[in-house]
């Protein structure tokens, strides 16, 4: 009734319609049906397999999972101190991270809308605020105008971008400009919302000043800060017009606008592998086999085998009803199969990105005693693309910063370098935005490059075509062998991808199994 009354306006409407709306398979689905559970083998324990393995276990399937790694979560990995890693490269790091600090390796943070957080809350998986845009995080951009070359709060950049923009358009607007698009009311609405927004003509006050950005209010950050008695603060005087627009400091503004980054974001307490491994735990560890390699897929006529080896290196052939491959798709290309030339085209088609992040253990949190951050990101066209201090542990002894969180090129530049020299790159260049700071009290550091990682082999994977032969390819069932994986998802680079399309692997297997 309630979302009956929103449809008519009578009450607040959903925050979105659910792009899939599901329901688990229910043993009590068998009941009365002569039909029972059916086996499955499930390749790959990260968050697809992970979730598909467990919604399929709610109705008794019989799941085994077979994973290459030593640990489930896939491309979920938080790294902690002790953990060890050899990439691609041959480089084994051993992280040296204190007790309870810990990176996020690949995914940092959850959207409100995503079903992680149904997960989350299902699984009992705490969670707490991912500072996702702070004011008092920094811009750096490299130019020749004014305001490039240095950092920049991103208070000031929005107060700055937001007025000059606002005081173009309402002295265009006050010039008849837009006279044929709006009437001699709107003109007014619009200036009138322009002097607020931009916070324009706020000096003086006076007619010819009433719709200019003078960067007087205090949005922009002050020289002086307001204080107790006469101090009412010296405000940070404001660039020129044409540096602000000319420096492009108000590129990142239309992230925060995304539908998948908008505040108020979220992430699991003590790091994002709580999500992984309350999966496993309601999975069952049992049912997973670490370090078992995909060597082989054939479909058959009465079911699916896949061979593998084991982390000694034995061969193994695996039977079962079912299949849900859930490897990468660049991964899963290159196992030989069975299911035909148009699947090997199908998984070739959609291409890995590289990226990579690196984290810093400062044994003194500078950026919240001497900048005030108290987490949030600081962009920048340098190589390190990101930084990202921490959002948890205010003012404990030590804390962890994503020292550069950055894609394509520059992901690849850096995988490219041993781990000390993206060390030294990510410091040189992250202190031409914090100066000398950046490079002291730093005690461990790790670096991963996602391209280089063993069992991914990229970040995520970007699809020329998501509508075409092959995307389709994957998203129906070849013989007795599904598919599933963020890439086969429109939140690819999102655990919320992996789930929604586990579900519909899961969906579309039951409702086989029910029918057949
Ligand atoms: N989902 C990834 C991120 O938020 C790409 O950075």
């Amino acid at each position: 009734m309630f979302g009956a009354m929103g449809a008519l306006g009578l009450a607040p409407a959903a925050v979105a319609t659910p792009a899939t709306a599901f329901t688990p398979p229910n043993p009590s689905d068998f009941t009365l049906s002569g039909r029972s559970a059916r086996t499955v083998l499930v390749l790959g324990a990260g968050i697809a397999g992970l979730t598909t393995a467990y919604e399929l276990g709610k109705a008794g399937y019989r799941v085994t999972l077979l994973e290459g790694r030593g640990r489930p979560g896939g491309r979920n990995w938080t790294v902690r101190g002790g953990d060890t890693e050899t990439d691609l490269n041959g480089e084994t790091q051993r992280v040296r991270f204190a007790d309870g600090q810990y990176m996020n390796a690949g995914p940092g943070r959850i959207p409100q809308h995503h079903v992680t957080m149904d997960y989350c809350r299902e699984l009992g998986v705490p969670l707490e605020p991912f500072v996702n845009q702070n004011a008092n995080a920094l811009l750096y951009y490299t130019g020749d105008t004014a305001v490039s070359n240095q950092a920049v709060t991103h208070r000031a950049a929005k107060a700055d971008v937001y007025g000059y923009v606002s005081e173009l358009l309402a002295k265009a607007t006050d010039a008849g400009a837009l006279d044929g698009e709006l009437s001699a009311d709107d003109r007014e609405s619009l200036i009138e919302f322009l002097r607020d927004f931009g916070d324009l003509g706020n000096s003086t006050g006076d007619d010819a000043a009433a719709n200019l950005y003078l960067g007087g209010s205090g949005r922009r950050g002050y020289d002086v800060a307001p204080g107790a008695g006469l101090q009412s603060g010296t405000v940070s005087p404001a660039p020129a017009l044409g540096d602000v627009i000319a420096s492009g400091i108000g590129r990142e503004f239309s992230f925060e606008f995304g539908w998948d980054q908008a505040v108020m974001m979220l992430q699991p307490v003590g790091g994002m592998d709580r999500i992984a491994y309350a999966l496993e735990r309601a999975v069952g560890p049992a049912k997973i086999r670490y370090g078992a390699t995909v060597t082989g897929i054939r479909t058959t006529p009465t079911g699916a085998d896949v061979d593998y080896t084991d982390a000694a290196g034995v061969p193994h052939t695996a039977t079962a009803d079912f299949v849900v491959n859930t490897i990468p798709p660049h991964l899963a290309a290159r196992i030989p199969h069975n299911l035909g030339p148009a699947v090997t085209t199908a998984l070739q088609a959609p291409r890995p990105g590289a990226t990579g992040k690196i984290g810093l253990e400062y044994s003194r949190r500078w950026w919240e005693e001497d900048r005030r951050i108290y987490g949030g990101i600081t962009n920048t066209d340098l190589d390190l693309s990101h930084i990202w201090y921490p959002s948890s542990g205010f003012h404990g002894s030590s804390g962890v910063v994503v020292g550069y969180y950055n894609y394509g090129q520059d992901a690849l530049d850096y995988a490219a370098l041993p781990h000390s020299a993206r060390r030294s790159r990510a410091v040189v260049n992250g202190a031409k935005i914090h100066g000398d700071v950046y490079g002291r009290d730093i005690t461990s550091s790790f670096s991963v490059s996602w391209s280089a990682t063993r069992f991914s082999e990229g970040g995520w994977v970007g699809w020329a075509d998501q509508e075409g032969p092959d995307y389709r390819t994957l998203l129906a069932p070849q013989g007795n062998v599904y598919f599933a994986g963020d890439h086969l998802s429109h939140a690819i680079a999102w655990q919320h991808g992996a789930m929604t399309s586990a579900r519909a692997a899961v969906t579309a297997l039951h409702e086989r199994v029910m029918t057949s």
